[in-house]
Order: structure tokens, then sequence, then C-alpha cells
């Protein structure tokens, strides 16, 4: 792998021993995948943020490092919104454990925002080299946006943040973005909101495993992206996929669809994973709310009462821009929570069957909650939420 003189001169150890260590992972992955070079990032965000998934040996070693981010980096949902804990039920012992987490990502020069969805905040164009980790991030950044990223692990999103560099190789070089197979789906629905899509996502993800998946048959808009991505990230690991006529890539390779495997899946195959089971409570915002997500449920929310726990996640910068309809929703008694989510907070491991409306929260909830989880589109999830 080719260092410039200020690479070689972090590397061995003139900028202090921590940017020699990050450096060290830097160039350990960059040599791992065959990176010829490093290119610079325009951001970063850093996952292993939540006190539930790094435990004790994590928090040790962020408390060991001393640097500071070169560019503007963003931490992952944590297990907790930093403020309403309690309201959460968020046993004390954890809410310090992971405040000492929060802490030491300050202290790095790690902007606070928690968010699965850091493409709300930072600015992200088509084109932009990335070092994103957290999965739908990622496939949101590539795909959606058109950026470059890999999926990184938390240590190396960190240590790039730190640099401002990453090793160029896999997603970050344009001969590896091209599909490696193709769905053709049937029978999109007009009414297919992002929680159909989660789970078309689902079912592609396990079809796909590792290839990028070129699709057609469909229409989606932005929030419908977000979560076929991110459920394709979670039942296979799909960090790029292209959507014929929608996605900023699909043009360049949309003549590779000669050759490339074909598979069919249908609208009732979608349809089929809806089963519409009685549920103890809600969950919604995975990935992080938009602000028309927000919108939705304020209308889907007005006049009504819940009648079991609502939980929605939405990232806290997006919610105190959109405080009216925060407001809104809480009416009801639902709640709107930033900073964590379903999956990363020991706050819904109280509940035993959890509606969501997210195909990568249907393939987490069970594990990392301990709950049957069950997809319902928005509307569902409000309906089930808000009828005694
Ligand atoms: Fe985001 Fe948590 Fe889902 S991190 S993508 S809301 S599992």
């Amino acid at each position: 792998m080719h260092l410039t003189a200020e690479e070689e001169s972090l590397l061995n150890g003139e900028e202090g021993e921590t940017r020699q260590q990050l450096m060290e992972i830097l160039v350990g992955v960059g040599t791992v995948f065959g990176a010829e070079e490093m290119v610079p990032i325009r951001s970063a965000q850093v996952s292993g943020a939540s006190y539930k998934t790094i435990g004790e040996w994590g928090l040790k070693w962020l408390s060991s490092l001393d640097a500071h981010a070169s560019v503007p980096a963003i931490l992952n949902p944590v297990g907790m919104d930093r403020i309403r804990w309690e309201e959460m039920e968020i046993d004390p012992d954890f809410a310090t454990k992971q405040l000492e987490v929060i802490s030491a990502y300050e202290r790095l020069g790690i902007r606070l925002e928690c968010t699965c969805t850091p493409y709300y905040l930072n600015i992200t164009e088509y084109g932009d080299h990335l070092a994103w980790s957290e999965s739908s991030a990622v496939s949101y950044a590539n795909s959606v946006i058109g950026a470059r990223t890999n999926r990184e692990g938390g240590p190396s999103a960190l240590a790039a943040a730190v640099i401002g560099k990453t090793p160029k190789y896999g997603l970050h070089l344009i001969e590896n973005r091209r599909p490696g197979i193709h769905i053709r789906v049937e029978g999109e629905p007009k009414e297919a909101d992002a929680a159909w899509y989660g789970a078309l996502g689902s079912l592609a993800g396990k079809i796909t495993g590792n290839r990028i998946p070129l699709f057609s048959g469909i229409r989606p808009g932005r929030d419908q992206l977000k979560n076929l991505g991110a459920a394709m990230a979670a039942t296979g690991a799909v960090a790029l996929y292209h959507v014929q006529g929608i996605t900023p890539e699909a043009r360049i390779f949309s003549y590779s669809t000669r050759g490339l495997e074909e598979v069919l899946i249908g609208a009732d195959e979608v349809a089929s994973l809806f089963t519409g089971e009685d549920v103890d409570a809600i969950a919604i915002g995975c990935p992080h709310c938009s602000p028309d997500e927000l919108m939705t449920l304020a209308d889907l929310l007005n006049g009504c009462v819940v009648h079991k726990p609502v939980y929605i996640f939405a990232a806290r910068d997006v919610i105190e821009r959109e405080f009216e309809l925060v407001r809104k929703i809480e009416q009801s008694g639902a709640r709107v929570y930033a900073d964590t989510c379903m999956v990363v907070s020991p706050a819904l491991e109280r509940y035993d069957r959890i509606m969501v409306n997210s195909g990568k929260a249907l393939a987490y909830v069970p594990t990392m909650c301990g709950a049957r989880a069950v997809i319902g589109s928005t509307k569902e999830c409000i309906r089930m939420a808000c009828i005694p």
C-alpha cells in the first residue's frame, strides 16, 4: 500500500500514540483488502456506541484514546435517549456506563447526534468518499446518494474520523459497484409504504447475500429506499443496490442486466410477511424517522389515544427541527425518543411481541430484544396502538 510522507509519519508515531494506533488499523484493513492507497473522506459515522453492544472492554478502549476527529463525524445510536432515559425506564447502572461511553466519544470530537441517518444532518453528495459504519446508513449513502463507502467497523470508522482518510478499496472503486443479480419485482401495490419495501428487502437480502442487486419493477421514494436497503443489509450483506430508473448509478449499469441471474419476487410473497398478529408494543423508526415520516405519524395519530406503548425513534436534530409534529404525536401518548432505537436499547426487552414497520427491525428484534417481531404497515401499527 502506497503511503504519503504524512501518512508514514502518522504510522511511525510522530503524531502521537493514538494516531499511530488508529493509522495501524487503517493500514491493516487496507492491506488485507488490497487497497493501493488512502482516500480523503468527507465524513465518518461511527458505530459501537451502545453500552449494550460494546460493553466494558469497548468503554476502556475508547477511554484510552487521545485524539480528535479531523472531519465531520457522527455517532451511531446509543442504548437510551440521553435526556429522557429515566422515562424509558433504563437501569441507572446501564445509564451511567452509557453516559461514560458518550463522554469518551465527545472527547474524541465525534458529534453526539447518535443516529443511523447521518444523511439528514451532514451534507453528503454524489461521489463523496465516506467512512460510515451503520449498515443501513452505508446502504443509503451508496445506493440513494451515490456516495462511496465500505461498511466500516466501529474502530476503523473512528480511525478514519481522526485521520480523515480511509483505505481505497471495495465500494470506493467504480468497478466494484456493478450489479451481480437482477431482481424483478411483480405487482408492486399502489399504496406500498416503507414497511412494504422493508418486507421486500427482507426477502431480497436472503436471496442476494453479498451480491449487488439491480431492481426493476418498483418505483420507491426516498423513505421506501431507506427501508429497502436497511432490510437487505440485515438479512443479507448488501451495502449497495440499484433500482432501474430511480437510483443515481442505475443508469451507468442498466445495460448490465444482460447475463445476470434473474430472480422474481411477487407482491404476494411480500404480502405473506404481514400477518396482522396482536402485539404488546409498537416500535417505529428503524432507520430513524425522516421529517416526512414524522408528519405521516402525526396525521395518523391525530385525535387518537394509544392503548399500547408506541416508541418512535428519530435523530435529535430532526426532532428539534420538527418539534410541532413531535408535540402532536406525543399528545396521543406515543413517545418520540432521540439517540437510540428499538434494537440497541434495552428498553424494549420487557415486551414479548413487538410490531414494527421495518424489515431490519423484523430481523433484529428477536435476537436483540428477545421478542417476537411482527411487521405491519405504518397505518397498521397505529391502528394496532389506537384500537382498545
Ligand atoms: Fe438504526 Fe437501530 Fe434500525 S441503528 S437502522 S434504528 S436497528
